[in-house]
């Protein structure tokens, strides 16, 4: 069992390189299995989140040659059309694996997904949205078996609201499908981007990606090309709530800063200078950061939950108060409890929590809850005085590479132990 040591206190400054998105990575590895020629993906991250969609179509009968962060797959041979349990509960996006399977193999049997746990995470539109392509699916006994008649028919889908995964696996089951199939209320997340621009480089027909109305116009069969996935905002926007909360500077390489904006007025609001470059944003945090008004989370191009609780770390050192409404997830405020540990001072009530920010953080032992989470652990002790240890970080591992070392390059006293 691994953790993580950190002695903080330290101002993070320097240059760092984000890395490939895994939000982008997964479903288009998914994407990949209903391809009919060999792909290359381009900035894949090295995170166990990849290694379980790895694991996932080898076992499908895929070919999968790694080098670096460059991985090809090879599809032409796979056969199988099932995803075992324990591969399931690997990762939530495991989910997206059934658009393709339908389509591809005319049949599925898969189980629920795992993945981390903010609340109920039902799959119900996913199921709802493949049905009305024509998916004939029986849940029962745990498993979701899933076949097809024919080719699926493409159809109109009013989505209740722009779910991320349900947008991916609607493309992944209408791509081949017979006819158009119109997605309304489609997610806009630039991973819905990137997965349409990899399927289109394969023959598809996709257009309106990054808006809400989404028309993908059914084609017989799929080639294979060369992808670069694009690169991480979550992650980019962690790396600047680390630096500002340390009140450091750090400029952050390889980004594509569009996709970073809806984090930008909260840290300008804090107090931080931004300077934005074509692929660069150099972030300077003044000595203490002011309060935030008001953290909103939002679907795209709203402020994302997956950075509610890097940047509530960081306000825990702000002067003032800072609150944060959770609009996506019912319980994705589980790292609470353990930044307190550090002297935080956070109070919650259903889906707000209101941070009082503190002169300083001491150091804390304490339990990463999952992957956002546990990153608004690491910052906040980065910025606590003395030694923390922070446990339960195969959360972390999922999402987030090369982070000692990345941190490390930027001043941080950081290392893993096992024990
Ligand atoms: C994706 O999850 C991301 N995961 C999440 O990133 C991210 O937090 C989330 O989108 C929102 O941006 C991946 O891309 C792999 P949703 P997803 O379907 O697709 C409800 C991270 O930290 N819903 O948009 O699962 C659901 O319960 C992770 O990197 C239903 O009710 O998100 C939630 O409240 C965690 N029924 C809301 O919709 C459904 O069938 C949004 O979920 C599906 C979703």
């Amino acid at each position: 069992m691994a953790v993580l040591t950190i002695e903080g206190g330290k101002r993070l400054s320097g240059e760092v390189e984000i890395h490939g998105a895994k939000n982008s990575a997964l479903p288009i590895f998914a994407a990949t299995f209903l391809c009919n020629e060999k792909c290359t993906l381009q900035n894949c991250p090295a995170l166990s989140d990849v290694d379980a969609s790895i694991k996932i179509l080898k076992h499908l009968g895929c070919k999968v040659v790694r080098e670096g962060d460059q991985i090809e797959i090879d599809p032409t041979a796979a056969h199988n059309c099932t995803i075992p349990d324990e591969l399931m509960r690997e990762m939530r996006s495991s989910i997206v694996f059934l658009g393709a399977l339908i389509a591809k193999c005319g049949k599925a049997r898969i189980s629920y997904p795992g993945g981390c746990e903010l609340g109920p995470r039902p799959v119900d539109l996913h199921i709802l949205s493949l049905q009305k392509l024509g998916a004939l699916i029986d849940e029962r006994f745990g498993s979701i078996r899933c076949r097809r008649v024919g080719r699926l028919c493409g159809n109109t889908i009013n989505l209740p609201l722009p779910s991320v995964g349900t947008t991916e696996n609607i493309i992944l089951a209408s791509v081949t499908a017979r006819g158009i199939t119109k997605i309304h209320n489609a997610a806009r997340e630039p991973e819905i981007i990137d997965l349409a621009g990899f399927l289109n480089a394969c023959g598809a027909k996709i257009s309106g990606a990054g808006d809400s109305v989404i028309t993908i116009e059914g084609v017989e069969k799929l080639g294979g090309c060369t992808h670069r996935i694009i690169s991480d905002r979550i992650e980019a926007a962690t790396y600047m709530a680390a630096a500002a909360a340390t009140g450091g500077e750090v400029l952050l390489k390889k980004v594509q800063p569009d996709y970073v904006e809806p984090v930008f007025y909260a840290f300008r609001e804090a107090g931080c200078e931004l300077e934005i470059g074509a692929d660069t944003i150099l972030l300077r945090a003044p000595a203490r950061l002011n309060r935030i008004k008001l953290i909103r989370t939002q679907v795209y191009p709203g402020f994302p939950t997956d950075a509610q609780a890097p940047m509530m770390a960081m306000a825990t050192v702000a002067r003032g108060t800072t609150m944060f409404i959770e609009t996506i997830f019912q319980n994705r405020y589980r790292h609470v409890d353990e930044l307190c540990r550090f002297g935080a001072n956070i109070k919650v009530e259903e889906r707000v929590a209101i941070v009082e920010g503190v002169d300083s953080l001491y150091a804390a032992e304490a339990q990463a809850t999952d992957l956002r989470g546990g990153a608004a652990l690491v910052i906040a002790a980065l910025a606590a005085h003395g030694e923390s240890k922070i446990g339960n970080i195969r959360h972390i591992d999922r999402g987030y590479a090369e982070l000692e070392t990345d941190l490390q390059a930027l001043g941080a006293h950081i290392k893993r132990v096992d024990y």
